[in-house]
This record gives structure tokens, sequence and C-alpha cells, in this order.
């Protein structure tokens, strides 16, 4: 199917893609294959046993195209499945959490750091304990955001869009309200609603972007590791989706900035 030597992310969607943004910025020359687990989204109202069952096929389809490092650009992911998989596989891993939650700690000048996810991810706590290890004085304030994803995978990424901007006043007012100075997009579908959360949060407050940060985290692993491509030529990335490609052309091609008509892979994921 595909080459060897690629670095491999997942998803449940679309929101892997702000890992791969980055990606294609810094690494042109590495191969990305993605897989967005589109037919089973979302996957953060799941249970734990669901969800690592999910990574475990998202991981294993990536494997059979001989990635060579992979990447779980997902916030759920990365909080109830990331220490099983990264136990478990024999090439570099990384998940969301721990590069993002770093940059965090590094951006707030308060100590004050609000943390958005989906439900899985805040029920986990798990930027929350890994902010607290490195600081037990931030004071940590999490939401879950639920409605934000189908609104993504939806389409809904506008940031003059009533209804993206309603649901993120509802969501985000409460964390507003504690003065935050920085705050975590703990689930890597919200970025591609940056531009409407930072209307509504302001200039004061910086946002972190677990996507944007992992894949700054996982090039310097691979870096480490002397794993990066020699070649210098610019590759195409390959996109999978488990359910018809139409609506994930459509918003990943606006996200990316690439027309991504028929250039998208719908495969059959409960095989793996
Ligand atoms: N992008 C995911 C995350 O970072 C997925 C959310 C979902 O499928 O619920 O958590």
């Amino acid at each position: 199917m595909s080459s060897s030597n690629a670095i491999g992310v997942f998803d449940s969607g679309l929101g892997g893609l702000s890992a791969v943004k980055e990606f294609l910025h810094v690494l042109p020359n590495e191969k990305i294959i993605y897989f967005g687990d589109t037919g089973r989204v979302p996957y953060g109202n799941r249970s734990r046993d669901t969800i690592i069952k999910y990574a475990f096929q998202d991981t294993n389809f990536l494997l059979e195209n001989n990635v060579k490092m992979v990447v779980a650009a997902c916030g759920t992911v990365s909080s109830v499945a990331g220490k099983a998989l990264e136990s478990k596989l024999s090439v570099p891993y990384t998940g969301v959490v721990n590069p993002t939650a770093f940059t965090a700690a590094h951006k707030t000048s308060n100590g004050k750091i609000g943390v958005i996810g989906t439900a899985a991810t805040i029920g986990s706590h798990s930027y929350k304990k890994r902010l607290k290890k490195l600081n037990s004085e931030f004071e940590v304030f999490e939401k879950a955001c639920p409605l934000f994803v189908p609104l993504v995978e939806n389409g809904f990424i506008c940031r003059d869009d009533q209804i993206v901007r309603l649901v993120i006043r509802r969501y985000l007012s409460e964390l507003k309200d504690r003065g935050i100075d920085t705050l975590i997009l703990g689930c890597t579908h919200y970025p591609l609603l940056r531009e409407a959360i930072s209307d509504y949060m302001g200039d004061k407050v910086a946002l972190v972007d677990s996507g944007y940060e992992t894949a700054v985290y996982a090039a310097k692993i691979l870096k480490e590791q002397n794993l990066l491509n020699d070649e210098n030529s610019v590759k195409k990335p390959e996109f999978f989706v488990s359910d018809t490609p139409d609506d994930f052309e459509n918003v990943a091609g606006l996200f990316l900035g690439r027309n991504m008509e028929h250039t998208v892979t719908q495969i059959d994921i409960e095989q793996y």
C-alpha cells in the first residue's frame, strides 16, 4: 500500500491535522501517513476499554504501513490509552499531553492555566496531573467541551459563525472569569476553532495548541534518534479515513490550505 519510513499520525477524525499542519511545515521531506477514524468519531465520550481498543486498531493500521514513529495526535487517546500504547510499541511513540503541558508551564506568568478537552480527557485529569508535577503551585481549571468535536467534524470552524461563537461562550465563560493567562487546547480538534476561541478569550490569554506542540516534540525525538529522512525531496502525505472521505476532504482542505479532493482513501479499520 504505502511506502515505509513514514511518520504515522492518528486521531479519531480531523483533529490530528493540527499536528500534520506543523509536520508539513517543519519536516516537508518526511512522509506522513495520517489515519482519521471518522467512522467512529467521537472517542471522547466513550469508555476506557473502547478507547484503548480503537487506539490499538489505529496504531496497527499505521504499523502495517511500516511507520517509523507513531503519534497519537489525540488528547483522548493520549490521556486514556497512552501508557498502554507506549509499553507495547517497538517504534518511538508520543501522545499530546506531555509536550503540551510542558509548553503551557513555560508560557504562564500568573500560574493560572485553563485546560479544555473531551469528557474522557478532562475526566482523566491527565493535563492537570502533568502540570501539577511540573509545578505544584499552578492553579489548573478544567472544562470538558463535548460539542466542539462535532462542530469541527461538521465544518463549523468559522470565527464569524453564530453557532460557533455561542458554543464557545457557553463553555469558556467560567474559565475566562477565573483569570487564566494560558489555555491548553487539550483536544487536537480545538485548534481548528482557534480563531474563534481567541476572539472570545482575548489576546491576554495564550492558547497552547496540542497538535502543534506534539509535532514539534515528535520532530525533536526523530532528530535525537537519528531517524530523520536524509532525502531532500518534498513528500506527499497520505490520508486514510474509516468513513466516506468527502466531508474530511472539504474541512481538511480548508484547514491545511490545499485541495484535498480525491486524495483520501477509505479503509476498514475493524480488520486491524
Ligand atoms: N481530537 C481528539 C482529542 O484530541 C478527539 C476527540 C474525540 O474524538 O472525541 O481528544
